[in-house]
């Protein structure tokens, strides 16, 4: 079976001095809309269409989550790189856009940079051959 063809798209999301720390917003880019986060000053980009009943995940909290532990144990870890979606709860890892609860569930992801005082969005697809 072969792999397909892999292509690099960019487009121009907004000026990064529209996203301070600590803020989300919303684009139109690649024929979708895409949710970017400042979280500390480091962009994260993911589809806004959470794929449990598609919730705007642009209005997600980020925080940490409950880590494995043993049973009567609490441990809380990952802080700022969990987004939970607004509507029912469902949790992100913001970086790679899989679930927590089953990492084979994931949300669209981009690569979200700064170039020339811009927020530059890129995505990779493979099409089939
Ligand atoms: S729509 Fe996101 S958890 Fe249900």
């Amino acid at each position: 079976m072969s792999a397909g063809v892999s292509t690099t798209e960019r487009e121009v999301a907004l000026p990064v001095a529209e996203l301070p720390p600590g803020t989300s917003t919303t684009v139109k880019a690649f024929g979708t809309t895409v949710a970017i986060f400042n979280v500390e000053g480091q962009l994260f980009a993911l589809s806004n269409h959470c794929p449990h009943h598609g919730g705007p995940l642009c209005h997600g909290r980020i925080s940490g989550t409950a880590l494995p532990s043993r049973p009567y144990e609490y441990r809380y870890g990952r802080e700022g790189r969990v987004l939970t979606c607004p509507w029912h709860g469902w949790e992100f890892d913001i970086e790679s856009g899989r679930t927590i609860f089953d990492p084979s569930v994931r949300v669209k992801t981009y690569e979200a940079r700064i170039e020339e005082g811009e927020i530059m969005l890129t995505r990779q697809r493979t099409e089939p051959r």
